[in-house]
């Protein structure tokens, strides 16, 4: 429902246009140290407002650390965070609540729950997974020495070249696109831009990379290391697909082709190809963890569209309000946070075996 993890727990809880947004995480290891800023800096990279190419919507998305930190550290108790929500314009919903937006959660929810907010998509909105990038820039920390990279690698057809082995958050974050090729980050801004003065949207592929990532990591049979990594991903609004290693592509190719084959480095076991993408048999086996999610072009699009009205009606709406042209920029974080948390869960596992 709206809590992930066995071991570190995290539960969120808000709507985009309510009071406030928020998450619980229990589980935390005591004695981490832990300020506001070790998670505002994450949540600064998914706000939005944040450049030319997302919502205009303004929201600092302070953080306020309400429990389980005591002088500077934790405590083992229950962290509870809260972002309070300052600026909501929820007349610009009026059209969704009579019709429902062509493939966002209107008519699902609706269906669903009779009674739900539809004010800036509610709880179906984005501006929940504010929650999972807060409690996974903790993770994050108890992870420690495990680099987690995630980048913007396509818009539409636009494809960028990345060195797996080396991309750092740095070289992401020198563009607003979050895309490390800075030549292909010119163009994907110029897709994103056009697509916006034609009241349209875009999609695209976020790949993340993890670095440094101990073998052992993954438990049978439902909880298998990439299954969770599939499952929370899917779970991040508006992705249509999961990929690890070399997913859809490895089906194109035969057995002598896709095998990574083990050999020595110094005393450490290795693979000299890396298809797997860090996961064998559900366990992660210490190479890079390499996994792409598919985004759709956001939803909410300023043309004319058909839909039908919650009376029944067939109808034409043309939406309104604040809308990401493409959600790619804003989701890399999220993206990181996701994974951050599914792994830390899986590393909390490991070491209390
Ligand atoms: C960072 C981010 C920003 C988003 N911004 C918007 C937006 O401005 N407008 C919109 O219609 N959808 C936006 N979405 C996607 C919707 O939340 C999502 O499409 C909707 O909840 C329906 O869920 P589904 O697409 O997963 O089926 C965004 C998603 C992400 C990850």
């Amino acid at each position: 429902m709206n809590t992930t993890g066995q071991l570190f727990r995290v539960t969120t809880w808000g709507e985009s246009h309510g009071t406030a947004l928020g998450v619980v995480i229990d589980g935390c290891p005591a004695n981490l140290a832990l300020q506001e800023k070790d998670i505002q800096h994450d949540l600064n990279r998914r706000k939005p407002g944040q450049s030319t190419i997302t919502t205009t919507r303004k929201e600092k998305d302070t953080v306020e650390i309400l429990s389980g930190v005591y002088k500077g550290k934790t405590t083992g108790a229950p962290i509870s965070l809260i972002v309070y929500n300052k600026d909501q314009r929820s007349k610009d919903y009026a059209k969704i609540k009579k019709a429902y937006r062509p493939s966002h959660s209107d008519f699902t929810y609706h269906k669903k729950y009779g009674n739900y907010d539809p004010r800036g998509g509610g709880r179906a909105s984005a501006r929940i997974t504010l929650g999972r990038v807060a409690a996974g820039a903790i993770a994050k920390k108890i992870l420690k020495k495990i680099a987690i990279v995630a980048y913007v690698q396509r818009v539409m057809d636009v494809e960028a070249l990345v060195d797996q082995r080396k991309v750092t958050q740095k070289q992401v974050e020198k563009n607003i696109v979050r895309c490390p090729d800075t030549d292909a980050a010119i163009e994907m801004i110029a897709l994103i831009t056009d697509a916006k003065k034609n009241g349209d949207s875009l999609g695209g592929v976020i790949e993340c990379v993890v670095r440094n990532l101990p073998a052992g990591l993954g438990e049978p049979e439902f909880d298998k290391l990439d299954a969770d990594l599939a499952k929370i991903c899917m779970s991040i609004p508006a992705t249509k697909g999961f990929e690890i290693g070399s997913g859809f592509q490895g089906t194109y190719l035969y057995g002598s082709e896709h095998n990574d084959p083990f050999t020595m480095k110094g005393k450490k076991v290795v693979t000299t190809t890396n298809n797997s993408g860090g996961v064998q048999g559900g366990i992660s086996n210490g190479m890079p963890l390499v996994l792409r999610l598919g985004f759709k072009p956001t939803s909410t699009i300023m043309q004319q569209q058909r839909t039908v009205s919650k009376s029944k009606k067939n109808v034409k709406l043309k939406a309104t309000g604040r809308h990401d042209p493409c959600v790619i920029p804003r989701a890399v974080p999220i993206v990181e946070a996701s994974v951050a948390l599914v792994l830390c869960d899986h590393f909390l596992r490991w070491q209390a075996r």
